[in-house]
């Protein structure tokens, strides 16, 4: 229990007649990273917002930080923060303005040098004066992850960090998550990249008509569906193969 993060058990959420989440389980272990995959509308994002407070599940348990979201939101809020689906940047501000208002709202002592680090880590230095509606996709993705990063969150949710981004600023978000992993932080994260996944996650989850429908490392997952052998060869499956093995399975009930 000391090194888990997170725990769900038995989630469920209904919007309206809509029967999103059915009981949703499983842990995240402290300091690892954690994907949960699925496809549009599986739900993700809701199990994010009940995660992060922002949303009251149904029926279950969500366990934060060792704190019980539903009882006890504002201890969670202090050990986490979220990079939603749609960036949080304020377009009107500079890159530095955002980072040292957000610093300010979090009554940290030093917000200019806060901001300053975060910049330098990120990469933002020479942008850092300009308005953010003029940076990149990829340049606002960066400061959207960098503003969630005021502070020192213990667990970090990033939903959907890379979508819309090109293969290299991708491949930049993967780094600073799993440096971000290595320096002990949780994160939870959403995809629909499968590869993402693959490259990043010490543990995977797949949600698929309410459920986790597998989860476990890439190679359990890659367990449970035996490899085709072609003349001698092994192949081993990629997750797209897994995934869509499993979740066409499921389907064909
Ligand atoms: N506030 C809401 N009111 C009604 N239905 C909602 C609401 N929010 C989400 N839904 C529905 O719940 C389902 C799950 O939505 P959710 O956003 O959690 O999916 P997701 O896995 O994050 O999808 P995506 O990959 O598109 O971001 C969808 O069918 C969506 O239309
Ligand atoms: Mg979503």
């Amino acid at each position: 229990m000391q090194n888990t993060s997170i725990k769900v058990v038995g989630l469920q959420k209904s919007y309206k007649q809509l029967q999103v989440l059915k009981g949703v389980d499983f842990e995240v272990e402290k300091g690892s990273i954690f994907a949960l995959l699925g496809s549009n509308g599986a739900g993700k994002t809701t199990v994010v917002k009940i995660l992060t407070t922002l949303l009251k599940q149904d029926s279950g348990t969500a366990i934060v930080n060792g704190f019980d979201v539903a009882s006890k939101p504002e201890n969670v809020r202090q050990a986490i923060s979220l990079t939603g689906q749609f960036a949080a940047v304020d377009e009107i501000l500079t890159g530095r303005e955002n980072l040292i208002m957000i610093a300010k709202l979090r009554y940290l002592k030093n917000p200019r040098q806060v901001a300053d680090d975060l910049l330098i880590r990120f990469g933002l230095t020479d942008a850092a004066d300009r308005r953010a509606s003029t940076y990149s996709g990829g340049m606002r993705r960066r400061l959207d992850i960098a503003l969630s990063l005021v502070g020192k969150p213990q667990i970090i949710f990033l939903d959907e960090p890379t979508t819309g981004l090109d293969p290299e600023a991708r491949i930049e978000v993967w780094k600073i998550v799993k440096e971000l992993a290595d320096g002990g932080t949780t994160v939870l994260l959403t995809t629909q990249y499968l590869e993402e996944a693959e490259q990043l996650a010490d543990r995977i989850a797949i949600l698929h008509e309410g459920k986790i429908i597998a989860s476990g490392t890439l190679s359990d997952l890659k367990k449970l569906f035996p490899s085709a052998k072609v003349e001698y060869v092994e192949k081993q499956p990629t997750l797209e193969e897994i995934f869509l093995a499993i979740v066409g399975k499921k389907e064909g009930k």
